[in-house]
This record gives C-alpha cells, structure tokens and sequence, in this order.
C-alpha cells in the first residue's frame, strides 16, 4: 500500500465511522465509541499527514496552497473539537 492509498483508505474509514455515528442518537455508549475512535483516528492521520505528506508539498510552488489549506482545515477541526 502506498502513501495515496493508505491515506484513501483513512478516509474511507473516516466516511464509514461518520455515516455509522449518523445512525445514532442522544448520548448513547454506542455514539460515545464511534465519536472517540472518530476522534483519535482522524487526529493520528491529520499529524501523520502533516509530518509525511504536506512537509514535503509545502516547499513546492505547485503543492504549497493546498497543503497550507489543508493545514488549516486541520487546525479548523481542532477548534470545533474541543
Ligand atoms: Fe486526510
Ligand atoms: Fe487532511
């Protein structure tokens, strides 16, 4: 697996634990489990993608405004998280 579909493959798991939370409702231990694997699993990916794939885009002209963007959107959850 590469570095694209390692990060797919987050993603898609991000998607399924989303769409799995959307079933649910009121403060159940179901809602509680998916929310906090949700949490810790989307927090890992953004710190790893940061480190691995933005800090190399970041220096390019080309890829410089999307990781930047992308940081931000990160820096964005963080925010609405806590
Ligand atoms: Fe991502
Ligand atoms: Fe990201």
């Amino acid at each position: 697996m590469n570095i694209y579909e390692a990060i797919k493959a987050d993603h898609d798991e991000h998607r399924r634990l989303l769409n799995d939370l959307a079933e649910t409702s009121g403060d159940s231990l179901k809602r509680r489990t998916l929310w906090t694997k949700f949490y810790y699993d989307v927090k890992a990916h953004a710190a790893a993608e940061e480190e691995s794939l933005y800090a190399e885009l970041i220096p390019t002209v080309d890829g410089q405004p999307e990781a930047r963007h992308s940081v931000h959107e990160h820096q964005q959850l963080e925010r609405i998280w806590i």
